[in-house]
């Protein structure tokens, strides 16, 4: 699958096992969740364009490189895409922040929008979607019409888990929009849910069911 990068750092697939383990409480599954957001921050901008500015240390002048052109914007689909959210801007406390409302419809699986507000220049930012759950594509695709709707002109979707069903979809319909996660489980239920997965990330954030 050429449009997914599968994060297989150790750091992130050891702390994926702790996450899917149904024993572990909500306190310890969100610190998990933003730690795991950071790690894979970390390696989403990994080939962010670089040029060289002055410096002076205290010893001498010299030339060093600082991060070029394009800002970011994270974008979290609502409620589990906050999970990465402060990991994230730990690591990049500049981007800005787009929110994406969007449930599942209960018996049709589609992605209904209740809320989206986005900064003004999504043309001049990489915008990053925050997906942790990549189930059946339904809510990255309409994540992804939303954000270039508002302009966006380079999107990327940071998972934790997918399916290769959904990666598909997204392919299908936004061949320029590259995935990361940090695994690719096998199957989803009949309510949507990713098999073995970890779960309904929401509840398991926030302690609802
Ligand atoms: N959303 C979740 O929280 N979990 C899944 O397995 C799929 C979608």
């Amino acid at each position: 699958m050429d449009s997914v990068t599968i994060v297989d750092h150790p750091l992130v697939q050891h702390k994926l096992t702790l996450l899917r383990d149904k024993s572990r409480s909500t306190k310890v599954f969100r610190e998990l969740f933003s730690e795991i957001g950071t790690l894979l921050c970390y390696e989403v901008t990994r080939d962010l364009p670089l040029e060289m500015i002055e410096v002076e240390t205290p010893l001498a002048k010299m030339k060093s490189p600082i991060l070029a052109g394009k800002k970011l914007v994270f974008a979290p689909i609502v409620r589990a895409g906050m999970g990465f959210l402060e990991g994230m801007l730990d690591l990049v406390p500049s981007a800005r922040v787009a929110h994406i409302g969007l449930y599942r419809d209960p018996r049709t699986l589609v992605a209904v929008e209740y809320f989206f507000k986005a900064p003004d220049d999504m043309a001049d930012r990489l915008a990053l979607v925050l997906h942790p759950m990549l189930a059946t594509g339904n809510s990255a695709v309409a994540a992804v019409d939303r954000l270039k709707e508002a302009g966006a002109k380079s999107v990327r979707i940071v998972c934790l888990l997918v399916t290769a069903q959904a990666v598909e979809k997204v392919r299908a319909h936004h061949p320029d929009v590259h995935i990361w996660t940090a695994a690719i489980d096998e199957s989803i239920n009949d309510q949507g849910y990713i098999l073995p997965g970890l779960g309904d990330v929401g509840d398991r954030m926030y302690g609802t069911r």
